[in-house]
């Protein structure tokens, strides 16, 4: 296998597409002030029409070759879990965000909302084409190829998101007009499933696969995955700051949240044959700095958005 040849190169968080989402987790002054500035609804619309990208343009040939050729059944088998986290992962959240944007308090936070709504369509798309084209599973359409998928999961996995996640969404779809619930949903789906869990997978996946030198189309797609993501955390900083300003009630339920799924999220991090003991290591990195690099992320947003 080929050695990473991006050695002294740059970290991706450093570039500038990463850093024009003014994400906080990307702003080390985020460690000390809450006084950072973060985008307008407006302007996160318009980086939205400037990042655009295509599936169709990822070539995966080599991708195929790495993957039957240069993987065991025991690598790819382990692969499967942080594939299929992913894979489902974007088909809900794609599912859940029509009554967050239907629910978004005014028509700049909607409209963002719409292009968040593609995005996740695109996310989805993505892991579809890496699969079919790379071969990962027989099945024929996208319906067939997520739930065969979804046996590589996990119980917390389901808990999060078709539980904690689809329940604030139901009452979102009854009632729009309940901000509370609204701050919760986005607490969740912003803060803690994309900020917290997905940036952190993609991170870890992106490097071990640039380390050992794999499936290169799959780490260009998934970066241009991980730009919209932290555009998408963005809009959640900048709205959950904005609430936490306004009242007391919202700043307490973004508390509440965090504290409800962040157990849950944690047993995420951990595919079901994960081995009992603390501190097992997963593609080289251990079960302690996975850990680590989400809290990290996790207490910068926090400090910005005024809770930490
Ligand atoms: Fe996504
Ligand atoms: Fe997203």
């Amino acid at each position: 296998m080929e050695a990473k040849e991006a050695t002294g190169a740059k970290p991706r968080t450093e570039r500038a597409d990463f850093q024009e989402t003014a994400d906080p987790a990307l702003n080390e002054a985020a460690d000390r002030t809450a006084d950072v500035k973060l985008l307008t609804y407006e302007e996160l619309y318009l980086l939205w029409e400037r990042q655009q990208w295509q599936t169709q343009e990822l070539d995966f040939s080599r991708d195929r070759e790495d993957w039957h050729e240069r993987m065991d059944d025991e690598e790819r088998f382990q692969r499967m879990y942080g594939l299929s986290s992913f894979f489902i992962g974007e088909q809900k959240v794609a599912e859940e965000l029509g009554p967050i944007m239907r629910a978004a308090l005014t028509e700049d936070q909607r409209i963002f909302l719409c292009t968040q709504i593609a995005d996740e369509a695109r996310h989805v798309r993505f892991f579809e084409r890496f699969y079919r084209e790379v071969g990962v599973l027989e099945s024929e359409g996208l319906s067939q190829m997520l739930e065969e998928t979804s046996e590589h999961l996990n119980d917390n996995f389901g808990r999060l998101f078709d539980e904690m996640l689809k329940q604030r969404t139901e009452r979102l779809s009854a009632e729009p007009e309940d901000t509370e619930v609204l701050v919760e949903a986005v607490t969740l789906y912003h803060m803690v499933i994309e900020g917290m869990l997905a940036l952190t997978g993609q991170h870890f996946i992106m490097d071990y696969n640039e380390r050992e030198g794999t499936l290169p189309a799959f780490v260009e797609g998934f970066q241009n995955v991980a730009r919209d993501e932290h555009r998408h955390v963005a809009f959640g900083s900048v709205f959950l700051r904005e609430k936490a300003r306004e009242d007391e009630r919202y700043k307490a339920a973004i508390q509440r949240t965090l504290e409800e799924s962040l157990p849950v999220a944690d047993g995420v991090l951990s595919p079901p044959w994960a081995p009992e003991d603390e501190d097992y290591e997963l593609f080289g990195i251990s079960l302690a700095d996975t850990r680590e690099f989400a809290g990290t992320c996790l207490m910068r947003r926090l400090k910005v958005i005024g809770l930490a």
